[in-house]
Order: structure tokens, then sequence, then C-alpha cells
């Protein structure tokens, strides 16, 4: 039913969230070529990644308070699903770091639940919180794998949002930052890669536009639900304006106070589409480029040429915030790399009559329609590794060439179909190929981090459907994990071998039993 709502919008927010990048028709392998770790440049982390509420569980436990997450799911909106116990990471997490030293990971993605490590979003640091984060982080070390860390994973502690409404307030900054000092003083001797903010671009639409992703923001007549307060014309741009206050903040505390110690780098993470012009007339091919103003500029802009595009001041006027002289200082150049999370493109059609309706909100703003692309989420699409291409081209050619991580791609099975998720592989095989090209042709991209590890609580889908490389058993009480095939195919990459899209993979005879055992239970 929310897919439903979702589909007959305007255009959805749901289409920027990863429960859209599907599965690859079969037919649609983009190449046979094989390929190994070592085509990659030495030194290219390959990795998979969670995120706290997602995998973590234990939600009301040792001290750790509700997130505006929490209060979205315990209200219904994720089909009745919680993060209450999702794959009780909290107390997996060394079984599950084996997992990873037996998959063969690099690296590992995760996030830290900030109202775990001080309730309340302000004030005391919570000693169980800081001891599993050290725990996780040590557990990793201990077997070789990097630890890559989100500070914001879109789960803000609720009493900051009932206090102030988080992050529509400049009061966010200064928590923000005293949050991620803690995180830095307590964990930055042993992490060297901090993300601050998962995907502002997406979380300002969801949650202050179109009201479909916690906190529900939204005004008459945007919103996907009735909203009660919220404004949909401005609020999504004063949200992203004080993320990138908050981020440019924490950067700028973490060069002065820990990077020359401790020798790590900080980022932001934002999502990113493909786009292609519906048709080659000028008004669609000037339309593409406005939604990449619109979609990515809007946050990457400022971080590299210190202000927002062009078209988006003229666009949207007034209501798009303005940075001071000096807040464009400190936000231009405040992040040593862009963590980037791409699952699918799009194609886009010019519709700038929008400009003539009072009042408008980003859609209006942008001017364009989503087209020729089915997000109805029961079929299939195909496969658009030149996707990721063009989005790394344009970090290329038009950003300067950061140094980027591929912190999310992946693709959605449905949750408990089958451990043959061959689909995922062909996706993954696809894309890993279009990045290694773009690497080959001068792209900075120093990693790639396969969305997810496991089959984790989402979003907005709950456990509904699925991205990860190891099923969780919901039946059992004991959560336990299995290989999927795309484990095993990971793996065999990771430890340096050559692999193909295809079915060149054996399952151990154990996982074949299993994965048979499996497929007839849930059949
Ligand atoms: C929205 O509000 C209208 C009018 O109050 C009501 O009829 C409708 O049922 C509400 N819809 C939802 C989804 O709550
Ligand atoms: C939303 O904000 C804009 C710009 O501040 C203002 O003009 C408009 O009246 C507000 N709309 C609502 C519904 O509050
Ligand atoms: C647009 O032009 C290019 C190059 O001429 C061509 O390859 C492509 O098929 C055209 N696309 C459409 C939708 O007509
Ligand atoms: C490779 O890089 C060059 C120089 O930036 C660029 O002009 C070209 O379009 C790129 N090729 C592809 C296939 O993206
Ligand atoms: C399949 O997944 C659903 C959750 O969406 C769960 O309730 C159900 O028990 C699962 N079935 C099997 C056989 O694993």
């Amino acid at each position: 039913m929310f897919r439903r709502r979702v589909m007959d919008s305007r255009w959805a927010v749901i289409v920027l969230l990863r429960c859209c990048a599907l599965m690859a028709s079969s037919s649609a392998a983009a190449d046979d070529e094989s390929f190994s770790r070592y085509d990659f440049p030495p030194g290219f982390v390959f990795g998979s990644a969670t995120s706290a509420y997602q995998v973590e569980g234990a939600a009301d436990e040792d001290g750790r308070t509700p997130s505006i997450w929490d209060t979205f799911a315990h209200a219904g909106y994720v089909h009745g699903a919680t993060g209450d116990v999702a794959c009780d990471g909290y107390h997996k997490y060394k079984e599950d770091v084996q997992l990873m030293v037996e998959t063969g990971l690099d690296a590992y993605r995760f996030s830290i639940s900030w109202s775990r490590l001080i309730p309340y979003g302000r004030g005391p640091v919570n000693p169980k919180g800081l001891q599993y984060y050290n725990n996780l982080i040590n557990e990793l070390l201990k077997h070789g794998i990097q630890p890559h860390v989100t500070l914001y994973n879109f789960d803000l502690p609720q009493d900051l949002e009932d206090e102030y409404g988080g992050w529509v307030s400049r009061k966010i900054v200064k928590d923000f930052t005293a949050y991620a000092e803690v995180c830095f003083r307590e964990f930055g001797d042993r992490v060297q890669y901090w993300a601050t903010i998962n995907e502002p671009n997406v979380f300002a639409i969801g949650g202050y536009d179109q009201g479909i992703a916690p906190p529900m923001r939204c005004s008459p007549p945007f919103g996907f639900r009735n909203c009660s307060n919220g404004n949909s014309t401005s609020e999504p741009y004063l949200a992203v304006h004080n993320i990138l206050l908050s981020h440019a903040s924490a950067a700028k505390l973490y060069r002065k106070n820990f990077q020359t110690k401790q020798q790590g780098f900080i980022g932001i993470n934002v999502y990113t589409f493909g786009t292609l012009p519906l048709t080659n007339a000028t008004e669609d091919v000037v339309a593409a480029k406005r939604s990449n103003d619109f979609l990515l500029g809007w946050v990457v802009d400022p971080l590299v040429f210190g202000d927002y595009p062009q078209i988006m001041k003229k666009n949207v006027g007034a209501r798009l915030p303005k940075f001071t002289p000096l807040q464009s200082k400190e936000v231009k150049g405040s992040a040593d790399f862009i963590g980037l999370i791409h699952y699918t493109s799009i194609y886009i059609k010019d519709k700038s009559s929008s400009l003539n309706m009072e009042p408008r909100d980003f859609n209006l703003d942008m001017a364009v329609e989503f087209s020729g692309w089915d997000i109805s989420g029961s079929s299939e699409v195909p496969l658009m590794p030149w996707g990721l291409a063009q989005v790394l081209e344009m970090f290329k050619q038009d950003y300067r060439n950061p140094p980027v991580f591929i912190y999310e791609n992946g693709a959605r099975t449905p949750r408990n179909a089958t451990l043959h998720d061959t689909g995922r592989v062909k996706y993954i095989h696809a894309y890993m190929g279009a990045m290694l090209d773009a690497v080959r042709n001068g792209s900075n991209t120093r990693g790639y981090f396969t969305w997810s590890f496991l089959d984790v609580f989402e979003l907005l889908d709950g456990y509904g459907s699925s991205f990860g490389h190891y099923y969780v058993d919901l039946d059992d009480p004991d959560l336990r994990r299995y290989p999927k095939y795309s484990a095993h195919w990971y793996s065999k990459f990771l430890r340096g071998e050559s692999v193909g899209p295809n079915g060149d993979i054996k399952m151990m005879s154990k996982h074949n039993l299993l994965d048979s055992h499996r497929a007839r239970a849930v059949q």
C-alpha cells in the first residue's frame, strides 16, 4: 500500500531510495568479461555495508533512547515492522565479523546510533554504547578489517526532533558537532574513514517535502500523508543547508583537533542517479543537466565550489538559504572524500511549465519529469551500469575528481525467495565492471562497498525485501545467517580470483544442502 501511494505520486522520493534498485533481468547481463581485484589499483578497498538501526536491534537496551526512525517504525509506517531486533547485531557482532572474515572483506561500513552513544542526543556519553562500538571496532581491527564509519544514517535522536525540530533548526549544528567530537575522540585512534551524514538529498525530500520518511514533515498540497506540520516549499532546502553547515562544522573540528594525530579522512555521502534525457530535444537535454544540479549539485556544489548551483538559486529564489561568505568558505573543501550511494538511473523529460505554479516544492523547482522507468517494485528493471560510470565521470570532469568511495551499490530481491541470488551477482558484476572502466579512465574512486552485508531491516520496506549477501532467518530464534550465492561470488573475487557474471561458482556442498533446504522451506 505504501508502494502504491508512491507510484501514484508525481514522482517519488522512493526512487531515491535503495528499495528501487531491482533485480536485473537475466537477459541484461552487460558483458561476459571477467575481472579480478588485481585489475584495480593497489590499495583499492572492497567492503560491504549496514547501518545501525537496520542491523543492531537492542533498541531499548543498555540506555539507548529512540531515534526518529524508531518512532516512525513504531507508528506502523514500515508495514508494521521495526528495527527493535533487526539482525540483533548488537549481540551478534562477533559472529558477524567472523562472517566478514570468511567472506574476505577488506572493510566494513557501519553507522553509529547517536542515541545509543549519547542518549537524548546531548549530554553524557552512555558507557554501554561506548563499549559496544569499541568492541565492534576492535573486533574488526583484530581481523584486519578496516572500519568505515557513518555518523548519521537518518536516525536523529527523537528528543532533538521534539525539542527544536532537528535538522530544520540551526541548533542542530552544535549538537551534531558535539556528537561527532565524542566519536573522533573515542574511536578516532582506530577509525580512519568518517562520513558525517548519509544521503542528505534523499533524506530532505522524503522527510521534509513528501513526508514519507521521518520526521514526516510536509505541507499541502505536497505531502503524501496528511501533514500537520512542516513546509514542503522551504524546509527541504533548510534541512540540507543545516546538514551542510553541520558537516562543515564537524570537519573543521576534526581537522583542527584530530586529523594530524589520527591521520584519517572526513567525508559525506550523497545519493546519485545516472540520468539520461528521454529524447534528444534540447529542452530534455537541458532538463537532464538541471536534474543533476538539483539532485546532486545541491549537496556537492557547496562542498566543491562553496555555493548552490546557479539554476537552483534562480528557480528556488528566496526559499533557498544563502551561505554567508564565512559559511561558504567553511563548507567549500570540507570533504576529503565523497561517499556515493548508487543504485539506478532515470530518464528525464523537461517540465519547465511547472515553474509557473505556486506554491512549488523541490520537484516543481527542478521542473522535470522522471520517465521511462518502472518504480512499481514488482517488475524487473534492466541493468544500467552506464549510470554509475556517468556519475563517476561527472565527479571527475565537473567536480575536480575528488577521492570517492562507492559506499552503497546492490540489488534488491524479495526477502526469502532463494539463496541462489544470481541476479544480484549479475548486477554487482556489471556495476563493478562499469566502475573499473571509469577507474581506468581516470576516476579517483578508492573503494567499493556492496549494500548490504546481511539481510537487514530495510528502512521503508522492513523485512519484505533484502539486499544482503547473507540471509537472516527471522523464524529462527537465534536469527541464523546463511550465505547466499552472492556471498560466495564476492568472496571468490575478494580472494583474488577472476569472476564473471554467471554461474561459475560452485557453492560448497554444505551450502548446497542448506540452500535446497532453505529453498524448499521458503517456497
Ligand atoms: C487525511 O485527512 C483527511 C481529512 O481530514 C481524511 O479524510 C483522510 O482520511 C486522511 N488521510 C490519512 C491517510 O490519514
Ligand atoms: C512556507 O515557507 C515559505 C517561505 O518561508 C512561506 O512563504 C510560506 O508561507 C510557508 N508555507 C506554509 C504552508 O507555512
Ligand atoms: C540521441 O542521439 C544519439 C546520438 O546521435 C543517439 O545515439 C540516440 O539514440 C538518440 N536518442 C534518442 C532518444 O533519440
Ligand atoms: C574518459 O575521460 C575523458 C577525459 O576526461 C573523457 O573526455 C571521456 O568522455 C571519458 N570516457 C568515457 C567513456 O567516459
Ligand atoms: C519470509 O519473510 C517473512 C518476513 O517478510 C517472514 O515473516 C517469514 O517467516 C519468512 N519465511 C520463511 C519461510 O523464512
